[in-house]
């Protein structure tokens, strides 16, 4: 299948990257890209600066990188704000999550130094666990929301920026349900100015970023901009939106091997997943409201992959369940054990054992960075509201309420890169290949 190609405007100009939270993922990220621009590391995990895509026919022998296929800004393009409840600037914040070596933060210290997070919009009662004076005052979440732009709009200026692109890194807040004030977005402006206790900050960061004509994604698995009010207020504004929740460590793997067991039609008995971490994003997931938002996000996987009411003699009758321990000496590095209980011809049990010692942020920093150049190139070729295509990045996709989320990595991978071939007007990949026989 063959579509037209998509007008895609230029990726000319400076490209602005706010984000919400400048602590250990942030830090990482924007170092990450400064030490790449400098030639001293490599942008391992990323997809949009390694990979490559195949176009045509397997004999076609047309296998270009993503980043020379579709139009991309380029890293020396991008400039970096944001907000946090510290005033530290990167290279601080950089020493104290303590992810990367001090040797490398200090070959680009002068351009880390250089960003000091903007006042934040805050409120404990979401993120329980933190305290900060570095945040907003103001009358009503709405007065919040403009500042913001306002803090968008002096960035954008002063930075001589093209186009902009908003990615939340900020901790998770405390479980939330979508309510009334959610639905649409008179009730979501009304709530606003009311001060309505449903609408929490990160939810104040996207409607700002709606509101200013900027991309938004979230890497945390709070709702934010994944309720009715905002992704109809981003379709209305030709805004595309992406989250929510990084998919890194255990829910990766978990979306790597789940497909696998399900190909080879084998049962599952039980899959119990446990994590020690030590970091500022451990401390937080400590209090069990902002637990249970994470737990929602890492349930949902198997459910989704393994389709139980599909093969209810292999699916049904699984235990599944998701610890977090926050143990401050692995900081940064968690390690994540997961025991699977399978079972296969006859019934016969067996155990998968996985003992997976990541580093969190080295995970995470390159989807921040994919995320950011694929979302730009989004609204370059008029793309709006929610971005099914960025499944691949979450944990918890966004997709649309009729739908439910695909979380199957590799069908993840094909959609992204189908969606790239639709963009440029290339055959759609099916992998039938019965042409090569005939
Ligand atoms: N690292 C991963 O692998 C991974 C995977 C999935 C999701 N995440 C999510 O990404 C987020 C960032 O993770 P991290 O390890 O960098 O955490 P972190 O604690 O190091 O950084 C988060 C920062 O957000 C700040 N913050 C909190 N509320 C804020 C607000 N309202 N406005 C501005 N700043 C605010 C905190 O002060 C902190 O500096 C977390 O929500 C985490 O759950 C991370």
């Amino acid at each position: 299948m063959i579509s037209k190609a998509i007008k895609i405007a230029p990726a000319t100009g400076k490209l602005g990257v706010v984000i919400p939270g400048m602590g250990a993922v942030s830090s990482t990220f924007i170092a990450g890209v400064e030490a790449v621009k400098k030639g001293l590391a490599k942008p391992i995990g990323s997809l949009t600066q390694m990979g490559t895509i195949r176009l045509g026919k397997r004999t076609e022998d047309r296998i270009p990188k993503i980043k020379d296929f579709v139009p991309l800004a380029s890293l020396e393009d991008l400039v970096f704000g944001g907000w946090d409840i510290f005033s530290d600037d990167i290279y601080q914040a950089g020493l104290k999550s303590g992810v990367l070596e001090r040797s490398l933060l200090d070959q680009v210290k002068p351009a880390l130094e250089a960003i000091r997070p903007w006042t934040a919009a805050f409120d404990k009662s979401y993120v329980r666990r933190l305290d900060g004076t570095h945040v907003k005052k103001a009358a009503s979440k709405m007065e919040l929301a403009e500042q913001l732009q306002d803090d968008i709009k002096i960035f954008q200026k002063r930075n001589n920026l093209s186009r902009t692109v908003m990615v939340w890194c900020a901790s998770t807040e405390v479980f939330l349900k979508p309510s009334a004030v959610h639905q649409t977005i008179e009730s979501f402006e009304r709530g606003l100015r009311e001060n309505d206790p449903a609408i929490a900050p990160s939810m104040i960061y996207a409607y700002a970023a709606i509101k200013a004509g900027i991309p938004y994604a979230n890497g945390a698995p709070n709702l934010s901009a994944d309720i009715p009010a905002l992704t109809r207020l981003a379709k209305d504004r030709n805004i595309p939106i992406c989250g929510k929740d990084f998919k890194t460590g255990q829910t990766l793997m978990k979306t790597i091997l789940s497909p696998g067991l399900k190909a080879r039609m084998i049962g599952l008995n039980g899959w119990f997943s446990t994590n020690i971490l030590g970091n500022r994003d451990g401390e937080v997931l400590d209090d069990p409201d902002a637990f249970k938002t994470k737990e929602e996000s890492k349930l949902s996987v198997l459910e989704h992959i393994l389709q139980p009411k599909l093969y209810p003699d292999l699916y049904s009758k699984y235990t599944h369940k998701v610890r977090i321990n926050y143990y401050p000496p692995r900081g940064d590095n968690k390690e994540g054990w997961d025991n699977i209980d399978i079972f296969g011809w006859l019934g016969y049990p067996m155990q998968i054992k996985v003992d997976f010692l990541c580093r969190d942020s080295i995970l995470a920093a390159p989807l921040v960075l994919d995320l950011v150049l694929f979302l730009d190139l989004a609204q370059r070729c008029g793309m709006s509201g929610i971005q099914e295509w960025l499944s691949f990045y979450f944990k918890s996709p966004m997709c649309a309420p009729e739908l439910y989320p695909e979380h199957d990595l590799f069908i993840q991978l094909m959609k992204l890169k189908n969606t790239l071939r639709h963009l440029k007007g290339e055959e759609l990949i099916t992998h039938l290949g019965l042409e090569y026989y005939d």
